[in-house]
């Protein structure tokens, strides 16, 4: 957050920008139920978007309205300038990967990423070399004889991206892109998908429901609940700076606390806790005596065993060791304040168990501190 933006990588904050993508108002009802709440949404040339939320809360349903496969009961969708209102799904500038990517078993991984541009009777010699390109681009060279079926999950994912590429759509429309890799895999496969966005530098939306992909993934996210937006942001604002508790909760960790405001000043805030007098540096407009949240990350609380020094001028709380996870990167712990109130910590785990003489252990006393920018406050 610190220094001033470059508007070239973030166009949102920049005023004079048209963005690329425009929804203004749009809904999409089967029947009775609204899938797709009226909503607004700009989405800028060359960024990598993510549509992120639970099951069920309407990102396929927005994705396949940007593609055309849906038409919205309201509102207006423009792409590149142009209502696309009356546009069929064939004459749009995007191209879609399906959340169940279908290859043709029958084809060769070559034929499968031809078919499209043979459909639209491109030059046989130009096909070959755009179907080179995009193999080398998602690293399947080696694999251009192949079907899919002597293919493994990954490879064959990356066959539909490529598929998807080939077409040098002006907006790639991707639903689900790596949810049939394991974890390792995906890992891998969601930093070589911002390697090929950044290649070849066409705009991205990304459908998931896994927050860690959305937050490496991302230039901005939007957190999607039953139909509505939650939120939209760049990664670090929507897990720094949320702005509900459904989102501070969806995406990472959160103790969440019931506060009331005993102080509001220009630039702190303090509240009334279970945990005590909590003072927030946070400049939200709330009034004394308002009933607010407070939520506070597990990893920005610091944990001590009692007696320990603390970080002095942070607010400390103690409180008793109830149970302890090992995670292996690190430990969480549950940490029974006031004998009511239970706070998750996380620590890293930098040093080995045996090394650990010193490690916090079940049934101990310790003390929790945090810095007064750590907690946010939450009005809804
Ligand atoms: N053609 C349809 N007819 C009726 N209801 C539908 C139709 N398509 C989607 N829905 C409903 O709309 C809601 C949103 O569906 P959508 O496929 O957009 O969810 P999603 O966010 O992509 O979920 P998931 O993560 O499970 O893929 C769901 O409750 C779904 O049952
Ligand atoms: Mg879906």
């Amino acid at each position: 957050m610190a220094g001033v933006p470059n508007l070239a990588d973030t166009p949102w904050l920049d005023p004079s920008s048209e963005p690329f993508i425009r929804l203004r108002g749009v809904t999409k009802k089967f029947g009775d139920f609204t899938a797709v709440n009226n909503v607004d949404l700009d989405i800028y040339k060359g960024e990598l978007f993510c549509l992120l939320g639970g099951s069920g809360c309407g990102k396929s349903t927005l994705l396949r309205m940007l593609a055309g496969f849906e038409v919205p009961t309201s509102g207006r969708i423009m792409i590149d300038g142009v209502d696309m209102s009356d546009v069929p799904a064939y004459e749009r500038p995007t191209n879609m990967m399906f959340q169940s990517y279908a290859l043709f078993p029958h084809m060769t991984v070559e034929k499968n990423i031809a078919y499209g541009l043979k459909q639209e009777g491109v030059a046989k010699s130009e096909i070959a070399d755009r179907v080179d390109e995009v193999l080398g681009l998602v690293e399947l060279t080696d694999f251009t004889k192949r079907k899919p079926d002597q293919l493994s999950g990954g490879q064959r994912q990356r066959v539909a991206l490529a598929r998807a590429l080939v077409k040098k759509p002006k907006l790639l429309l991707l639903d689900e892109p790596l949810g049939a890799l394991d974890k390792r895999l995906r890992e891998q496969t969601q930093f070589e998908l911002m390697n090929i966005q950044d290649q070849v530098g066409i705009t991205f939306v990304v459908v998931t429901h896994d927050q860690d992909e959305a937050m490496t993934l991302s230039t901005r996210i939007a957190v999607m609940d039953a139909g509505n937006f939650q939120q939209i942001g760049t990664p670090t604002e929507i897990y720094e700076f949320p702005e509900s508790r459904f989102v501070a909760d969806f995406i990472g960790n959160a103790n969440m606390l019931d506060a009331r405001v005993t102080e509001a000043g220009t630039d702190h805030v303090t509240v009334e806790t279970a945990l005590g007098t909590i003072r927030t540096e946070q400049g939200i407009q709330v009034q004394e005596g308002q009933k607010v949240y407070l939520a506070l990350r597990p990893e920005k609380i610091h944990l001590a065993k009692a007696g320990d020094p603390v970080h002095e001028g942070n607010m400390q709380v103690t409180g008793h060791v109830e149970d302890i996870g090992y995670m292996g990167d690190m430990s969480v712990y549950k940490v029974l304040v006031n004998g009511e109130t239970m706070i998750e910590v996380t620590a890293p785990n930098l040093t080995r168990p045996k090394q650990r003489s010193l490690a916090i252990t079940w049934d101990e006393e310790v003390v929790l501190s945090w810095h007064s920018n750590s907690p946010v406050l939450l009005v809804r």
